[in-house]
């Protein structure tokens, strides 16, 4: 269900952030803005911030920050149409009908039914592995090390010996078997009739994040073959878009998300306190799973098996991880397989020292890539120096990228000026920052080529301008929102422009509403929240502005000049405009 933009803005509307806030934060008054212990993480003196003005809130020292509906998303843990729902009826907001076709309507019956069909056949098997029947089962699960309390809270449990138990229960129910066959949990043979897909086995419930059962992962409870069983695909169930573990992860106090291979290796962890912890449902880490975790968290862990397999799964989640621009550090496990084992064999401490020594990404594959080549030997020390360079060079920020080269050229001896050089030439070269790349290729604009501090620039205009509208008319004509490259900036100012354009003022809140993305709403939300204060004499403030003015132009310029190449008629075009904005001045006189 997709809502207008209308809606969206009028509900946020509606709703006072400082009433919200309010009802779960004790906030106190001070001027202008009310302020808190911050909810989102520890402190003893506040420094959350609430302002009923830019119907935003800001934490000064976690760096949280956003509007209403981030609020309800960050501290309910609510999807963005939860918190909008919720605030619509908070506010008595009547939403439109989800209207449908009524083939849209039987699919969607389906998977209500299909929905429920899980939660009972969970409900069943956790009620079998109580029972006489389920004994060994529970047993098993005793036996590796789980309490009562995680067998409950997972959901864990039994299907019986029998093919066709939860083929009968499920009948009694009411179930046809054309909906049957459709659940994923009964299969349908020509010759013998009904049979269940699992059987005896322990069963592990497939939750999403928002709590509903949609499969089953089933173990054997010994060595045979195949050792896990998963649900195949039903409308309701893809694997590669949900994550084990994530109806809890989500809502984990603790810093990051801890990627695993296992179900087990899930269980184990949450038991132990690591309640950040996901796995992929039997297959290979997906982009799909990845997108739906950066709602979650800004940074990620991987604590994959140590064997051969393991390692290579984990460069392959490596990659992932980089092209959506999450930063992942990698868990040591050794000298134990998985999770399971390590924190069995050596408890929870252990464990957490190895999450505070957990390698960076580029630091774990370019190891693995040390061991692929004899260091003794000459031609091999080269080639392995050029391949790391080339990893090197991949890294887009300049500081970040150098202080790998330091780390590397330390660790393997090699000299940090020649190491430095080789990445630069790689940088050039190859075709390096692959990510944000994209990015301007999905948005039209670039990024790439920007210096830090022309970013800085573009940033620093908007949070003027959001801080003091009365700019807005003394920029009129002398710059526009396409000055503004960064593509997130870019968008903030021509949503800006167009808000003062119609209302004569600005409403950062409200401009939030479009950033759904982790990133780009903290990025945007970094902006409206700063608060602006210049103590300087008026004419030192029109020089100050007049200066920012001309660098976002001229940077935007030079970008035009660059693509407009051959053509002679638009780069003279171009080149009038940058000498004219040598010559543009900003006044702030009467305003
Ligand atoms: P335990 O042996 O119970 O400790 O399992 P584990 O949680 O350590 O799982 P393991 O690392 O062996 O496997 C990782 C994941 O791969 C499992 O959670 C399953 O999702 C999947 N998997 C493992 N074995 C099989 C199999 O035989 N068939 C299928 N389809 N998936 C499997
Ligand atoms: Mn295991």
């Amino acid at each position: 269900m997709y809502y207008s933009d209308e809606i969206i803005e009028e509900v946020r509307s509606r709703n006072d952030i400082v009433d919200v806030i309010g009802s779960y934060v004790n906030l106190k008054k001070k001027g202008n803005s009310y302020s808190a212990c911050c909810p989102f993480h520890h402190e003893k003196t506040p420094s959350f911030h609430v302002s009923r003005d830019k119907q935003m809130y800001h934490c000064f020292g976690c760096d949280a920050g956003g509007n209403v509906y981030t609020f309800l998303m960050e501290h309910e843990n609510m999807t963005f149409p939860e918190a909008l729902e919720a605030l619509a009826e908070r506010a008595g907001v009547k939403l439109p009908e989800k209207s449908m076709s009524p083939a849209a309507k039987q699919q969607n019956d389906l998977r209500t039914r299909i929905k429920e069909m899980n939660r009972l056949a969970a409900g069943y098997f956790h009620y079998l592995l109580k029972t006489e029947r389920g004994k060994r089962a529970l047993e098993y699960l005793k036996g590796r090390g789980l309490t009562d309390e995680t067998i409950t809270r997972f959901g864990l449990g039994y299907s019986d010996m029998y093919r066709d138990d939860l083929y009968k229960y499920l009948k009694n129910k009411g179930y046809k078997d054309e909906e049957l066959k459709d659940s994923g949990l009964i299969r349908f043979d020509e010759k013998q009739g009904a049979a269940d897909w699992f059987w005896n086995r322990v069963m592990y419930p497939i939750v999403d994040a928002n709590n509903r059962v949609i499969g089953f992962g089933g173990r054997v409870m010994g060595d045979a073959k195949p050792k896990y069983i998963n649900t195949q695909d039903t409308p309701i169930f893809d694997k590669s878009r949900n994550l084990y573990g994530l109806n809890y992860a989500k809502k984990s106090k603790r810093a990051g998300i801890i990627f695993c291979e296992g179900y087990m290796d899930v269980i184990s962890m949450h038991q132990a306190g690591f309640d950040n912890a996901v796995a992929s449902l039997g297959t290979a880490l997906t982009p799909g799973q990845v997108n739906l975790v950066k709602r979650y968290t800004d940074r990620v862990y991987l604590a994959y098996d140590s064997d051969g397999a393991g390692t290579k799964a984990a460069l392959r989640a490596l990659e992932i991880f980089r092209e959506f621009e999450i930063p992942a550090r990698v868990i040591s496990l050794k000298p134990y397989k998985d999770p399971d084992e390590l924190i069995q064999a050596e408890g929870s401490d252990e464990f957490e020292r190895r999450i505070e020594k957990a390698q960076s990404g580029i630091m774990f594959e370019i190891d693995i890539l040390a061991g692929g080549y004899n260091q003794q030997d000459p031609q091999e020390r080269t080639e392995f120096q050029k391949e790391a360079a080339k990893k090197l060079s991949v890294i887009a920020d300049p500081l970040e990228r150098n202080n790998y080269v330091e780390s590397v050229a330390r660790q393997y001896h090699i000299d940090s000026g020649f190491l430095k050089e080789t990445v630069t030439q790689y940088g050039i070269a190859g075709s390096p920052h692959r990510t944000v790349f994209q990015l301007r290729e999905s948005t039209g604009r670039r990024t790439e080529d920007l210096a830090d501090s022309g970013l800085k620039t573009e940033r620093l205009l908007l949070t003027w301008l959001i801080n003091e509208n009365s700019l807005f008319d003394a920029l009129k004509g002398k710059i526009s929102p396409d000055d503004f490259y960064e593509p997130v900036y870019h968008s903030i100012a021509e949503e800006l422009f167009k808000q003062y354009e119609k209302e004569g003022k600005v409403m950062p809140a409200a401009i939030l509403n479009h950033y759904q993305s982790k990133q780009e709403h903290d990025k945007a939300a970094f902006i409206m929240q700063q608060e602006f204060e210049l103590e300087i004499a008026p004419e030192e403030k029109e020089k100050t502005i007049t200066d920012l003015v001309r660098t976002v132009k001229e940077r935007s310029i030079l970008y035009q000049l660059d693509h407009a190449k051959g053509d002679l008629a638009r780069t003279n075009e171009l080149m009038l405009e940058k000498a004219q904005v040598q010559k543009l001045t900003i006044s702030l006189k009467n305003k």
